[in-house]
């Protein structure tokens, strides 16, 4: 039980990782908040709650500033407090700058990097509150190194690692840790939806450790981030990739 009577707000908690990270949470004794778009939220609550699990859905759009502080003041209202913070929900859209839509370039921003910088301001004044308290951004390999294809989405990527760091030494002598995982290709819907199945086969056959990880793989780590175990640990960015550092398979 490393979380035992924490809470743990995760976004886009509805479907792959984020799904994962409020499971694993749960079961390590945390209050989660299921703070999704979309009402499959509901089904990952009454998942918790089946388990014995301590958690709620609020239908959150994490692009909107309104629906963001609702959130954060229903999860105050429930739980009465706020230990831990996962900036998980994302899209992923592809296009080259050429390509790109202004459209497009302003939703994936919207909600990859705006929204994580939405869901830590409001969280922040509350979290200071808490001991060893812990934000946790969920970028991507293609924030480090690039990728062919998704320049709105690598750039949003590069600038959740970065805003990790600001917000690491920023919040430091306030307690809170801010660290950040970079996943390589994880089997969720994201992946499974932009990929074929053959160039999925490709893209694992390219991964050093041979296979596309899965999302309990990424919320081990999201875990250790969150728990007192990494105390000490902060502005880090963690890979969860397989080995797959050059994010070469687009
Ligand atoms: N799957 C991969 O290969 C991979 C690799 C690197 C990084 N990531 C990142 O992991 C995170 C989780 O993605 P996933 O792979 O689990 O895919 P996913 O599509 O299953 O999960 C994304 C979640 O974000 C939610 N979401 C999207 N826009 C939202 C909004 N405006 N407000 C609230 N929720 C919103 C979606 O409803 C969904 O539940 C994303 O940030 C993604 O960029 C995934």
């Amino acid at each position: 039980m490393q979380l035992k009577n924490k809470v743990a707000i995760v976004t886009g908690a509805s479907s792959g990782i984020g799904k994962a990270i409020a499971i694993l949470f749960a079961k390590q004794g945390a209050h989660v908040v299921i703070a999704a778009r979309s009402a499959d939220g509901k089904k990952v609550e009454n998942e918790i709650r089946k388990m014995g699990g301590s958690a709620i859905f609020i239908k959150t759009d994490v692009t909107s500033n309104t629906s963001v502080k609702s959130m954060v003041a229903q999860a105050l209202k429930t739980f009465k407090r706020i230990d831990i913070l996962v900036n998980n929900a994302g899209i992923m859209l592809g296009g080259t700058a050429e390509t790109t839509s202004e459209q497009t370039w302003d939703a994936v921003l919207d909600t990859n990097l705006k929204g994580t910088f939405l869901c830590s301001k409001h969280c922040l004044p509350h979290l200071k509150k808490t001991k060893n308290a812990a934000i946790i951004n969920i970028a991507s390999e293609w924030g480090l190194n690039g990728g062919q294809g998704y320049a709105a989405y690598c750039a949003s990527k590069g600038g959740v690692v970065n805003l990790t760091r600001a917000m690491a030494l920023d919040h430091a002598r306030e307690g809170i840790r801010v660290n950040c995982i970079a996943p390589g290709p994880i089997n969720t819907h994201m992946l499974t939806s932009a990929f074929k199945k053959d160039e999925l086969k490709y893209i694992a056959s390219l991964v050093p450790l041979g296979r596309i990880g899965t999302p309990e793989e990424v919320a081990n780590v999201a875990l250790f981030l969150a728990s007192d175990l990494s105390s000490f640990v902060t502005g880090s960015i963690y890979s969860v990739d397989g080995g797959d550092m050059a994010g070469y398979y687009a």
